[in-house]
């Protein structure tokens, strides 16, 4: 079974967390979820849904559900030891993306991403801030030479999608895809003529 990490922050998107999560769920992985404090406190606020009575929804799916604190050091997901499939951040915040970016860890969700970087596993990182700065950019730059996926969440607007859901569902698919994980959530690109 593939294990995949998935880290959620509290950068604005919690639906993108939301959407990817549920697909997930119903596929025959291995989820490890690490949430930061405020990534809890947006999705809340967001979604409008409590983040405890969302992980009860995943839990009835076919994937199997490992949710983190991201205090604890002592997790699996702490060490390279472990070996996964890749790790998603989504929605990334500029927070956690300069901790990264410098090292400077601190947290589960970051020393996760690290431990991406330095075995060369996969990562994907979904940074949602806007407009960027020069320190943001430079940030997601380092990430960029060391090998991490930037993929911002950037509808695409040329598969002419006329609702929100559908909109969300191209954003997560590529996102999966760019992980390794195919999907038919999203529109390709095929000489202009849309194809799901
Ligand atoms: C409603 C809300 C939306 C936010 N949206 C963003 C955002 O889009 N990008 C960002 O970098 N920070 C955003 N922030 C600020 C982050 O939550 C803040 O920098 C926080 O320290 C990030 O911590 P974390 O990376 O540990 O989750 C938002 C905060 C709130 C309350």
């Amino acid at each position: 079974m593939k294990k995949y990490i998935i880290g959620i922050t509290g950068a604005s998107g919690s639906v993108l967390a939301k959407r990817m999560l549920s697909y997930l769920s119903e596929l025959s992985v291995e989820l490890h979820i690490i949430i930061t404090e405020t990534g809890i406190q947006v999705f809340e606020y967001e979604t409008g849904i409590s983040w405890d009575s969302f992980i009860k929804t995943l839990s009835l799916g076919t994937a199997s559900i490992n949710i983190y604190n991201n205090n604890d050091m002592f997790a699996s997901v702490a060490s390279g030891s472990f070996s996964t499939d890749g790790m998603i951040i989504a929605p990334c915040s500029m927070a956690t993306v300069a901790k990264i970016a410098t090292g400077t860890g601190g947290n589960l969700l970051c020393r996760a991403a690290d431990v991406c970087l330095k075995e060369r596993t996969r990562l994907v990182i979904s940074p949602r801030e806007t407009p960027l700065h020069s320190i943001h950019l430079k940030n997601l730059l380092t990430l960029s030479e060391c090998g991490a996926m930037i993929l911002p969440p950037v509808p695409m607007f040329y598969a002419k999608l006329d609702n929100f859901d559908d909109m969300i569902d191209g954003i997560v698919g590529r996102i999966l895809k760019s992980a390794g994980i195919e999907n038919n959530l999203y529109t390709r690109w095929d000489n202009g003529k849309d194809k799901k």
